[in-house]
């Protein structure tokens, strides 16, 4: 075969993308100087440097503050274009992206702007990029379960341009089961329901995720090793874990990615995906992410197809374009 055939990545689905996290230096201070903002960073390697996080909310300090450049419904479009653009080089062919409303509204941008930006990109990624997509709003856990129920009346007029909710932010001390309300008006409203549990925080996070929540996928879940009744749970039931190895490492989840339980997640019967979670924070988009545990883990073919054809299987792709890829 041709070494262009060698090498291409392969087609997967990447199921746990912040949006927001796929914001490089570059675009930063292009959207800083479109808008008149000013960053507290004179320089991209300057800005660079600050990517040296001890734990979730070191990083989650920066991911925050960098949204202030984020401001008009242009800025979304631009935002998600270039992303789409990078995720294609990494053979995704569908992406299920997460955004954050509440960061944006906080700052007075409405909601309709940050939708419609996102939409208008993802309405033509098919034909530019061909990458299907679908749009996951979160809520943040670190504010009030008010502030989340707000956030999901003021959204119900775009409901036709999401496919679930999620949960993210700061995991520690906000367990799932203080979204209970907002999580069973999603499910009401036909929505899909995901949650980041078990990064940080405990399986009891993961057993709240599933038992009140009810969520279709876990975001993360690398905790719940520690607990066997779950993993039985988790194993019988397919529920799919969307593990982002790379950043992992970077939020000192995981020690070393040599170190990572991937292999084991997949020796226990789980159906685990690799995904990038904030890539331009963590150093690497998708298929970076499986090269380095190719690398890091000695992942031989037959387990990287499985992780891919599983980013399929755990994706909320209809049957018969689910199939296509299987
Ligand atoms: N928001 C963006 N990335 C996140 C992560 N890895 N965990 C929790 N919240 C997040
Ligand atoms: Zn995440």
């Amino acid at each position: 075969s041709s070494p262009s055939a060698a090498t291409a990545p392969l087609p997967k689905a990447e199921l746990h993308l912040h949006i927001e996290g796929t914001l490089e230096p570059e675009l930063a201070f292009a959207l800083a100087a479109r808008n008149g903002v000013t960053l507290p960073y004179a320089t991209e390697d300057e800005l660079r440097r600050a990517y040296s996080f001890t734990d979730l909310q070191s990083f989650l300090n920066l991911y925050y503050a960098l949204m202030a450049v984020l401001r008009t419904e242009d800025d979304f479009a631009d935002l998600a274009h270039a992303y789409l653009a990078r995720a294609k080089e990494q053979g995704v062919r569908h992406a299920e992206i997460f955004f954050d409303p509440q960061a944006h509204t906080a700052r007075g941008v409405p909601i309709g702007t940050v939708i419609d930006g996102l939409a208008r990109a993802l309405d033509s990624a098919r034909e530019i990029y061909g990458i299907s997509t679908r749009l996951i709003m979160c809520f943040l856990r670190d504010e009030s379960a008010e502030s989340a129920l707000a956030t999901f009346e003021a959204a119900r007029p775009h409901l036709d341009k999401i496919t679930a909710v999620g949960l993210d932010s700061a995991e520690v001390g906000h367990p799932p089961s203080k979204f209970a309300e907002v999580f069973a008006l999603a499910r009401e409203a036909g929505l899909k329901c995901v949650a980041h549990a078990g990064e940080e925080g405990p399986p009891a996070y993961v057993w709240e995720a599933l038992d009140v929540l009810g969520v279709d996928r876990i975001d993360h879940g690398v905790r719940s090793l520690e607990d066997e009744r779950l993993v039985a749970r988790l194993v019988a039931d397919q529920v799919p874990l969307t593990v982002c190895p790379l950043s992992n490492v970077r939020l000192r989840v995981i020690d070393d990615l040599a170190d990572h339980p991937l292999p084991a997640m997949l020796d226990a019967g789980l159906l685990v995906t690799v995904n990038s979670d904030d890539p331009a924070y963590f150093g690497g988009y998708a298929d970076d992410n499986f090269t380095a545990v190719r690398d890091a883990l000695g992942l031989d073919p037959e387990t990287l197809r499985t992780l891919a054809r599983n980013s399929f299987r755990a994706s909320f792709l209809d049957e018969a374009d689910r199939a296509a890829y299987l």
